[in-house]
């Protein structure tokens, strides 16, 4: 049976970008033409959410790359999830490996700020991911498995979520895990999900493959029944984006 998941594709600007190069951005979005069977998302740094959200006219989604867990204080350096909300973006990327990793984030911390976002009504890009040694020493499903069990209890309309599946050896590295490697992972998360939240939860749930995603290997990736689309770094911020966007067309 065909999935009934729309095909999700996520740019991820990371610390990247200025309005010049925005601006050229916009334009070979804009100019596309992008799948209508996608749902495009881009995720510029803060301080360009509202100038991205207004060039793109509400075309394509747009999205925090972190926030924090509360409305408002004295959290010098951070923004929340309803001043995003107030400059008209809607989603919000949580649990980022370079959050985790960079900036030590734990999962307690990153399954507060995803009960704190969804509360505010933003929806989340929740990322998790192991590392090559955990990999290596075969234990991959128990760190995902592991980031998961602090993201769902947080959690209580699914369908304002989407989870990416992004291996931390593969982010950056030009060494995207093979369509096969990527597939297993998703499948045995999506067994999890039925398992551990609800199968009707597994079946609906998009997730996103992340890691070293380019217009090459895109349609491969993209052919997996368990993956549901991708959150892109380097390549978000090329003309080739709109070739990931339209994998599956
Ligand atoms: P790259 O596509 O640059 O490997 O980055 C992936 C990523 O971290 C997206 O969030």
């Amino acid at each position: 049976m065909a999935s009934q998941r729309k095909f999700f594709v996520g740019g991820n600007w990371k610390m990247n970008g200025n309005k010049q190069s925005i601006d050229e951005i916009v334009k070979f979005l804009k100019a596309g033409p992008l799948s209508e069977n996608t749902e495009v998302v881009v995720s510029p740094p803060s301080l360009y959410l509202e100038y991205v959200q207004q060039s793109l006219g509400g075309s394509v989604g747009v999205a925090a790359q972190n926030c924090y867990k509360v409305p408002k204080g004295a959290f010098t350096g951070e923004i929340s999830p309803a001043m995003i909300k107030d400059v008209g973006c809607q989603w919000v990327i949580l649990g980022h490996s370079e959050r985790r990793n960079v900036f030590e984030e734990s999962d307690e911390l990153i399954g507060q700020k995803v009960a704190h976002a969804l509360s505010e009504g933003l929806k989340v890009i929740a990322c998790i991911g192991e590392k090559l040694e955990e990999r290596e020493a075969g234990k991959t499903e128990e760190v995902i498995f592991k980031q998961m069990l602090a993201i769902v209890p947080n959690v209580k309309d699914w369908s304002q979520v989407v989870i990416a599946y992004e291996p931390v050896w593969a982010i950056g590295t030009g060494k995207t895990a093979s369509p096969e490697q990527a597939q297993e992972v998703h499948q045995s998360l999506r067994a999890w999900i039925a398992k551990n939240v609800a199968p009707d939860v597994a079946a609906a749930v998009r997730i996103l493959y992340g890691g070293s995603v380019n217009g090459g290997n895109c349609k491969d990736l993209g052919s997996k029944p368990d993956i549901d689309g991708f959150l892109v770094g380097g390549a978000s911020l090329k003309p080739e984006f709109v070739q990931i966007v339209n994998a599956r067309s």
